[in-house]
């Protein structure tokens, strides 16, 4: 096992030191699969799948997984991978494109099935295997292809079938080469966790050394080397990552953190209140609270485009975080919840960068106009880890489990012009929402929920009286990446109850309606 020396001397694991990579050939569940090996403890990064055999072995991983994707591995211009890599005696496995390309390149044939197969179906195990040791001998698995590898060379042995799929899983004679056809990484592949598990342990003698809590340990530790008696600044937005770097700063450094919450007016009803109770109390942090609504509000009269909207937002942002940062003597770094997500070096799509659907603003293009240094102690970590990292350092569980929230706030929510009276009812709303989703546990089970002012007027009869007041939309998903994103199935009983409060008890809104339209084609946000 690879220890390091820090500079006081202590030996310390590597807990990076074992590691799988994905290759990552366009696949929707990329991440996924990432997620499920550490949830196995083993380390785990998304690489192009056209990475250099180079830069592989510089890596050292301990296996490959060889991701799906959307193409066909017999078309013109399927993205590959360097063949050598089936050369280099590490444990690869496949999972759908990836199986088909691994079969393919060393001499199999797959062919495409008019009728593909997508959803459910029953995998029957054909022998045992190590990748197979513990699971079922029959067992539910997804299946999500319109190819399938037909026939394989001599040299794999299949493992497993399912009803329309003779080869639904291979092993290599002699190599250490596997190959799945279904997704063992979401859930509804049931024993997809106990394979994972065996081909990162089992056959890539991974021992489990990526613990959160030794993160936190080391990360404090190696965070505390690095600033010294420096002093660092944190923007807190009230979000679970902003929060989650300050508290792992404050554990590191006490009372040299000094944290920014820029008070923008567009926050939800408790926000700001809930952000000093935890940094300005509980961590005892030297918190700025910059009260800017005016700002923010004047800059967004009479302005109804949402890109101009988000500019402007963006602008009095930096405006407000600058002037406060320059309050703080001897500041020299600067830190930001980046997210490994963020910095993922995949971006497979063959035909480069996805379009930008939204112009997204957060504080990024802070630090070089500031002069800072930037510490970005989150940057390995998937969002779940970090959640979990936020209790491991003591952060109250409703701060940790807050949905995410867009930097531009409520002012995306509020339909057209931005006005303090339209706040107001819209933070209203959306208290009674949240209050609900809480209080019926569905809060935990979606992704992201909250409420939207439409600025439309609708006739309603309240009492004896005709009514003309606004349409108010609810919008919950459940994701687990916010790019692709279904609507909640929430219980008819739990909207009803949500309607008729808010009709009740929000002055100003006669009508909710519920946002069933999934992400793509329609986004989270309405605006
Ligand atoms: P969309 O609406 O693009 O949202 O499907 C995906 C996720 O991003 C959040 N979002 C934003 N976050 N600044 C942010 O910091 C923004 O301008 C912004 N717009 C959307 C959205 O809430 C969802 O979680």
């Amino acid at each position: 096992m690879a220890t390091t020396a820090d500079t006081l001397g202590n030996q310390q694991t590597d807990l990076t030191q074992q590691r799988i990579l994905v290759l990552d050939f366009g696949s929707q569940y990329a991440q996924l699969i990432a997620r499920r090996v550490r949830e196995q403890s083993v380390y785990c990064e998304i690489v192009r799948h056209d990475i250099s055999l180079e830069a592989i072995v510089r890596r050292q991983p301990k296996g490959l997984i060889l991701s799906g994707g959307p193409s066909s591995v017999y078309q013109e211009g399927a993205p590959k991978c360097d063949p050598k890599i089936f050369e280099l005696g590490i444990p690869i496995l496949g999972i759908c494109y990836g199986m088909q390309l691994s079969c393919e390149m060393l001499g199999g044939k797959v062919k495409s099935h008019s009728a593909g197969e997508y959803g459910r179906a029953q995998l029957e195990l054909l022998g045992e295997d190590p990748l197979l040791a513990n699971v079922p001998a029959t067992s539910q698995v997804w299946m999500s292809h319109g190819d399938q590898v037909d026939s394989v060379a001599d040299c794999y042995i299949p493992l497993a079938k399912t009803s329309t799929c003779p080869i639904a899983a291979v092993r290599h004679q002699t190599l250490p080469i596997f190959g799945l056809q279904f997704h063992p990484e979401v859930t509804h592949s049931e024993a997809g966790s106990i394979m994972l598990g065996n081909f990162v342990k089992q056959i890539c003698g991974c021992e489990g050394l990526w613990k959160l809590s030794d993160f936190a340990k080391q990360t404090i530790e190696s965070l505390r080397q690095r600033i010294g008696d420096k002093r660092v600044i944190c923007g807190l937005s009230g979000g679970v990552d902003s929060s989650v770097v300050a508290a792992i700063l404050a554990k590191a450094i006490g009372q040299q953190l000094s944290c920014i919450l820029v008070d923008n007016g567009l926050l939800r009803a408790g926000e700001k209140e809930s952000v000093v109770e935890a940094f300005g109390k509980h961590f005892e942090t030297d918190l700025h609270v910059v009260d800017a609504r005016e700002k923010f509000l004047g800059t967004l009269a009479g302005i109804t485009e949402p890109q101009e909207k988000r500019r402007r937002i963006g602008h009095a942002f930096i405006d407000c975080f600058k002037a406060e940062a320059v309050k703080v003597d001897d500041a020299h770094f600067l830190a930001q919840g980046t997210l490994y997500p963020d910095v993922i070096e995949s971006g497979a799509a063959p035909d480069g960068p996805a379009a930008t659907i939204k112009l997204h603003h957060n504080v990024g293009g802070l630090p070089e106009e500031l002069g800072f240094e930037l510490i970005e102690p989150l940057r390995d970590l998937f969002k779940d880890e970090v959640r979990r990292l936020g209790l491991e350092l003591g952060l109250p569980e409703e701060m940790v489990w807050r949905h995410p929230f867009p930097g531009p706030g409520l002012a995306v929510r509020v339909l057209g012009e931005v006005t303090e009276a339209k706040l107001a009812v819209l933070r209203a709303a959306d208290t009674i929402l949240i209050h609900e989703l809480v209080d019926s546990g569905w809060y935990r089970k979606t992704s992201q929920a909250f409420a939207v002012l439409l600025p439309v007027q609708s006739v309603g009869v309240m009492g004896d009286a005709r009514t003309y007041e606004n349409v108010l939309a609810i919008r919950s998903v459940d994701t687990s990446d916010f790019m692709t994103a279904d609507w909640s199935h929430l219980p008819y009983e739990l909207l009803g109850k949500i309607s008729t409060r808010i009709i009740n008890e929000v002055k100003g809104v006669n009508r909710v309606v519920y946002d069933i339209s999934s992400k793509p084609p329609a986004t989270i946000e309405w605006e």
